[in-house]
């Protein structure tokens, strides 16, 4: 990769040195590589060793490799005695004493996502997002953090992959390579915001082709769909998935894209990815895009349930400090990265060095973060349906929501979001709560450690036509919250004041 390299000026007996060194990495690639295929390669983190990207979920178990180790002990607690698989007698690539201690932890802090009856999730994926993208052996001076490359330019006189930072840069290409492994994907582009992602997703089309989108998502990636697309030539029809045989009228010779969010921002709707993705299967040259920001990859990854594509507002969840502005795109098709990637190097997207740097630093906890949101946020969530100043809560979480069961079929837990109608549902009552809040922070986006509440109607979706708004259930009463990583109890106690303070009832 380079990195490191001390610069032109040297004297030869310094570029002997560079030579030896860069030598040394090839020889620290190859013995990685030779380790790896012992371990089971790039799938060892892989629940039961299979192959990235093509596996569902429970399939090809008990192969090779720390993720079969890890599902035995799953299974079995402690290993017998007489266990001497040479698994454990290879040079592991993390702590080989955790082994025997990592299933009983695992186990306690899965236990609230699996015993609500959500899918059982990788018990790799932990290690997958400390270890991915950032191996020591790709820079000669093997620093464990990966180095945050500020140059724009490369020293082209070697045969290096790097040119010029627009095109690819070494801090980026970590962090792509991280994100595609979160999501059981081959492939990843990172891009400069959430936004930049849907716009260069929206870019793989051309004039004349068709999009069917779901109506209720994000606000600007319906604009993105409302007001540039139509300048493209391209058509769009916005459709309720929550009933497929809406989308199954709307697809057509032309159509070339479905766009979904599942669940939606803000009123939590569920769509059955796996029945819309064997659908659009049947139709050729269709993608299945989908915008997996609310879930994070630790809870959801739709390209194994048969999506084409995966965007993500890294803003959020996947950074999770509400510090850095920045999108992902990954897919497993090769057409579709080599057009994205294309498509990233004329429009220019660029993220910068330090944020790609931030965001690896950040989904290292990443599950640990998700398993904290969630079980924050289900005891919010379920305070607030018991609570006498509050009409409805919309968390798929809770068995009171539409499709609970749905959510349990295709997810490995839920995130910190969810959505309530206050008491009386109007405009007034809503502001005068907002207000009185003390833990809570009225504010937009999401995913981050502190809890905040925003009210989508005059915020976040202020921009749809009030007709529409009302039509998905953005009504004056709709309150958006994102539970952060604070005390369970102080937020609670913050909401309950606010509305007895609020709500006259
Ligand atoms: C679900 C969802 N998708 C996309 C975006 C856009 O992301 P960004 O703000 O990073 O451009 C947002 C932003 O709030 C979002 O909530």
């Amino acid at each position: 990769m380079g990195i490191g390299r001390k610069g032109r000026e040297k004297d030869m007996g310094e570029r002997e040195g560079r030579g030896k060194d860069r030598e040394k990495a090839i020889g620290e690639k190859k013995e990685k590589k030779e380790r790896e295929k012992v371990l089971g390669g790039e799938e060892m983190w892989v629940k039961g060793g299979g192959e990235r990207g093509n596996k569902g979920v429970g399939e090809g178990e008990g192969k090779s490799g720390l993720g079969s180790l890890h599902h035995y002990l799953d299974d079995h607690q402690s290993l017998p005695d007489n266990h001497t698989s040479q698994k454990v007698h290879q040079p592991l690539p993390v702590n080989t004493p955790c082994l025997h201690h990592d299933p009983i932890t695992t186990k306690m802090s899965r236990r609230l996502a699996e015993d609500l009856g959500y899918m059982k999730n990788d018990s790799g994926f932990f290690s997958k997002a400390v270890h991915e993208g950032v191996s020591s052996s790709k820079w000669s001076h093997r620093a464990l953090v990966p180095p945050v490359v500020t140059s724009t330019l490369f020293d082209l006189s070697s045969d290096e992959d790097y040119f010029y930072s627009r095109i690819k840069n070494p801090t980026r290409s970590c962090l792509q390579e991280a994100l595609a492994a979160t999501e059981n994907a081959k492939f990843g582009v990172v891009v400069s915001s959430g936004q930049a992602a849907s716009s260069l997703v929206v870019h793989l089309l051309k004039t004349g082709d068709h999009i069917v989108a779901m109506d209720d998502i994000y606000a600007g990636t319906n604009t993105v769909l409302r007001d540039i697309v139509p300048r493209m030539g391209i058509e769009i029809d916005f459709v309720d998935m929550r009933d497929l045989s809406y989308v199954r009228k709307l697809l057509k010779s032309n159509t070339k894209l479905v766009w979904i969010e599942s669940p939606s921002n803000p009123t939590m709707k569920v769509i059955d990815i796996r029945a819309l993705a064997d659908m659009v299967k049947q139709h050729e040259g269709i993608l299945l895009a989908i915008d997996n920001t609310f879930m994070s990859p630790y809870f959801q990854r739709p390209l194994d349930l048969g999506a084409d594509i995966v965007m993500h507002s890294m803003s959020k969840y996947i950074n999770g400090h509400s510090d850095v502005v920045m999108g992902g795109v990954v897919t497993n098709r090769e057409d579709v990265y080599n057009r994205l990637d294309s498509l990233f190097t004329t429009l220019g997207p660029v993220p910068s060095a330090f944020d790609c740097y931030l965001v690896l630093r950040s989904l290292k906890t990443l599950p640990v973060r998700m398993e904290q949101h969630m079980m924050t946020g289900l005891e919010v969530a379920r305070f607030l349906e018991g609570h006498p100043c509050v009409e409805k809560v919309l968390h798929p979480g809770l068995p009171s929501h539409p499709q609970h069961q749905l959510s349990k079929s295709q997810s490995f837990g839920h995130s910190g979001m969810f959505s309530f109608y206050i008491k009386g549902n109007d405009l007034e009552t809503a502001k005068n709560f907002l207000k009185k809040l003390k833990v809570f922070t009225q504010a937009t986006s999401l995913g981050g450690p502190e809890s905040l509440c925003v009210h989508p109607a005059t915020i976040t979706h202020q921009q749809l036509p009030l007709e529409e708004r009302e039509r998905y259930g953005i009504t004056a009463g709709l309150i958006r919250v994102s539970c952060g990583l604070e005390t369970p109890a102080h937020l609670t106690a913050d909401l309950d004041q606010a509305l007895r303070a609020a709500v006259p009832y």
